[in-house]
């Protein structure tokens, strides 16, 4: 008889391909058994819409947005967890998309750029700040640097100039728009915090 185990030990996240390890105990039957037997039906909020679905372990949040969800805003870049392109909300706090199984997401709200704006079409205000400091070229990393801006305003951490630079890090831009990211990000964060200095 075939079965399916899960080689024990370790976490599921650390295997090399950023997916769950999986371990036949008979190889010799069909691989049609091992597709169907590790589907795992998850449940989860994207946008504050319900999502049910049957997912293999081994596909990505990112993949489970963009492919099966067509939630394509959230953009796919180095898929290693290196340039913050994937970056989206889950239940509040930033998480690289590319890296998380999209099973572990089950019962947790999921948030995309395309869930930033109001549901009338009305930009956030770093949104606005975007676009009033030039904030992109190409616009390919820029719903990762909004999803991150966000974060990085809620968290406390848009005090200065340094401190914003230092916690959009994990966000690359291949264009250079970093000094009007910058901006963007320090101009929100000063009308939501009056505390925010000049930087
Ligand atoms: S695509 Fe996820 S960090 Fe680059
Ligand atoms: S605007 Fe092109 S990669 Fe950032």
């Amino acid at each position: 008889m075939t079965a399916i185990v899960r080689r024990s030990g370790g976490n599921p996240t650390n295997a090399p391909d950023g997916g769950l390890c999986l371990a036949l105990g008979d190889m010799g039957s069909s691989e049609a058994t091992l597709s169907s037997a590790i589907r795992t039906e998850t449940a989860f909020t994207v946008n504050g819409l319900r999502v049910k679905m049957e997912l293999d372990p081994r596909e990505s949040l990112l993949d489970v947005l963009r492919e099966r969800l067509g939630l394509t805003g959230t953009k796919k870049g180095c898929d290693h967890g290196q340039c913050g392109a994937c970056t989206v909300h889950l239940d509040g706090r930033r998480i690289v998309s590319c890296l998380t199984p999209a099973v572990q997401v089950n019962g947790q709200a999921v948030t995309t750029i395309e869930g930033v704006a109001a549901p009338d079409g009305t930009l956030h205000p770093l949104q606005e700040a975007f676009i009033d400091n030039d904030a992109l070229q190409c616009g390919y990393c820029t719903p990762g640097q909004v999803m991150s801006g966000l974060a990085c305003i809620a968290e406390g951490h848009a005090g200065d100039d340094d401190e914003i630079r230092e916690y959009l890090s994990g966000n690359l831009c291949r264009c250079g728009a970093y000094a009007g990211i910058l901006a963007a990000v320090r101009e929100t964060a000063r009308r939501t915090d009056p505390r925010v200095g000049e930087g």
